[in-house]
């Protein structure tokens, strides 16, 4: 039985959104982190909070048989909620199909504006006076699913887009929580 309040947080690096998820649980459970980096960082944390973890590398493994695998264990845990922190691997559209509806994701912008990669900068090129962060819904086009909740930052002159992704990183880490915990409850 896939249970939503319990959740399986993918990361491919340092994985700092999945240590809020992890220190801020409340309304869901983090019942497994996995990665498909085996040395992220994030995996060394979660392993000594006692949480457990999963790994594969995906070279030489098809992207649907790795899907697969990735999503026995998930099945394995009974986990009904798959948050993506910082995943850097584009999921399968079998993946996606197996669970429709229970994949979600933190973005860097207010969506819709800029999907994809380098938000900060983008987001001062254009100057906006706002950038922020947004949680939604995955599906097969990228950032493109329901918005869940967003957090806006605004942009101060002088800004460069380091110093923005550390102001919006602190809004994720008080977004994703908060979002996770009443999606894994609705
Ligand atoms: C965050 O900026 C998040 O919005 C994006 O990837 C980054 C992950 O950082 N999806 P971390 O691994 O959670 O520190």
């Amino acid at each position: 039985m896939r249970d939503p309040k319990r959740v399986g947080i993918l990361i491919s690096g340092r994985g700092s959104n999945m240590r809020a998820l992890v220190e801020k649980a409340s309304g869901y459970e983090i019942a497994l982190v996995a990665s498909n980096k085996s040395d992220a960082a994030g995996l060394k944390w979660a392993r000594a909070r006692g949480v457990e973890t999963w790994s594969l590398e995906s070279k030489g493994v098809g992207k649907e048989d790795y899907d697969r695998l990735l999503s026995k264990a998930l099945e394995e845990r009974s986990i009904g909620t798959v948050a993506l922190a910082g995943f850097m691997r584009i999921l399968s559209p079998w993946f996606v199909e197996e669970w429709r509806g229970r994949i979600v994701n933190i973005h860097p912008s207010l969506l819709p504006k800029y999907r994809g990669l380098d938000t900060h900068a983008r987001a001062i090129e254009a100057r906006d006076a706002l950038s922020g962060c947004s949680v939604h819904i995955v599906t097969e086009e990228l950032d493109a699913g329901e918005v869940l909740g967003q957090a806006e930052v605004a942009i101060e002159p002088g800004d460069t887009p380091q110093s923005l992704e550390e102001r919006v990183l602190a809004a994720e880490h008080e977004l994703y929580p908060r979002v996770l915990s009443k999606f894994a409850n609705r």
